[in-house]
């Protein structure tokens, strides 16, 4: 069997910096467990813009097309702040989301013991947190047509689009059901069928999907804002919910904190299955670049290794490597070495980044 193929895109800000760390993680399960990738890196991003006057070149979408999974950091950053939209670092990142036809994201919250403590909410409620978001990734306003900036009577109007085909919703909610049905099988939909005839079409093909073929799944509704609401209030409450592009987006940020830092949580973005049955696939931390700690060696890597134990497990089969890699992090956790971000402010001395991954290493080892 031919070796695996990895492209890694570190992007810009922190994202070079965790992608560092994920390097070396990959290079121990190389040594001592002879999990082999082929790895490749590319530009992404600002670093794409400055090389080559693009956030992504199509040679490197090609690529992206290619290997096994896409392993990306983050993009963007206040430098690239004042360029023309159409070339702006993230449009980067959403051109290999549509091209490659990632619909699914899967955003997990999961709140190790050892953080409870540092949630912003109350121990009681977070401690034992297990939820999985599934964001809708590649329709509704973020690429809906029309879109744009217009003059319209004298004045600009900026215009997005919330479109979905019935076909999208259905292909979404087949993954929150499948994916359901490993965990605690239940789902919970949101949306806005209240006000938005994009979510009353939701509603309604969510739950054909499930009465057709998944029947044995519990599913409920709920609208997208009360959503916000429960999952600070009782996230216990939930195990898979599934829901749109931009209601994810701002849905996974609000679980982040569930978990006690955005520095924490990682994600895989799945499409269809490629010619050898693994699903298309990149994996990234849900964080961005971060510009207010770059380059200070702060930054939290686990969000970025975590996602590399997410294409352990749905990329490469390698299910037990997976947890491996996850307990070595949560035991990290437990003997309290932590990146500032997850310190109180008399916390004593937070870890650099390197350091966090020196001993998620150490605890790799330890486990052999
Ligand atoms: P951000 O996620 O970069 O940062 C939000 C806050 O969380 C900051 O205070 C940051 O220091 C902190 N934080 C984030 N990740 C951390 C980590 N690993 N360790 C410690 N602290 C961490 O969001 P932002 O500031 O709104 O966005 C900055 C740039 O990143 C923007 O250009 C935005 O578009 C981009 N962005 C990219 C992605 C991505 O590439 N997937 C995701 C979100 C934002
Ligand atoms: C995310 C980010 C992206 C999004 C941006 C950077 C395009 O916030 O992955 O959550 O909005 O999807
Ligand atoms: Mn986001």
């Amino acid at each position: 069997m031919n070796t695996p193929s990895m492209l890694i895109l570190p992007g810009d800000g922190i994202g070079q910096e965790v992608m560092t760390e994920v390097q070396r993680v990959i290079a121990w399960f190389g040594d001592k467990r002879d999990v082999k990738f082929d790895v490749s890196e590319d530009l992404v991003g600002g670093a794409a813009y400055d090389a080559h006057g693009t956030p992504l070149t199509d040679a490197t979408m090609a690529k992206a097309q290619e290997v096994d999974a896409v392993l990306l950091g983050a993009v963007g950053g206040p430098k690239y702040d004042d360029l023309d939209f159409s070339v702006k670092p993230e449009r980067g990142l959403l051109r290999l989301r549509k091209e490659m036809d990632l619909f699914a994201n899967l955003r997990p919250a999961q709140c190790f013991d050892a953080l409870a403590d540092f949630s912003s909410l109350k121990k009681d409620i977070v401690s034992g947190l297990d939820i999985m978001i599934v964001r809708e990734l590649t329709s509704g306003s973020y690429f809906g047509e029309p879109r744009g900036i217009f003059e319209e009577d004298g004045q600009r109007v900026g215009i997005n689009t919330q479109r979905y085909t019935e076909a999208e919703i259905d292909r979404v909610a087949r993954s929150a059901f499948e994916l359901a049905r490993k965990r605690n099988n239940k789902v919970c939909s949101m949306e806005k069928a209240n006000v938005m005839e994009s979510g009353i079409l939701w509603r309604e093909v969510v739950t054909a999907v499930h009465k057709a073929d998944y029947a044995d799944v519990e599913l409920s509704h709920m609208y997208a804002d009360n959503g916000a609401m429960q999952l600070v209030r009782a996230p216990k409450q939930f195990d898979v919910i599934v829901t749109d592009n931009l209601f994810g987006d701002i849905l996974s940020d609000c679980a982040a904190m569930l978990t006690g830092s955005l520095g924490m949580l990682p994600s895989a973005s799945l499409g269809a299955p490629m010619a050898n049955g693994r699903p298309k696939a990149m994996y990234e931390p849900v964080h961005g670049s971060a510009p207010d700690i770059m380059g200070q060696s702060k930054a939290n890597p686990c969000a970025c290794i975590l996602s590399l134990a997410m294409a352990l497990r749905y990329s490469f089969d390698l299910g037990e490597e997976a947890t491996r890699l996850e307990k070595a992090v949560e035991t990290v956790l437990a003997k309290g070495i932590r990146t500032g971000d997850l310190m109180q402010a008399d916390g004593g001395k937070p870890v650099s980044t390197s350091e966090m991954t020196d001993a998620i290493i150490a605890e790799l080892q330890a486990s052999l």
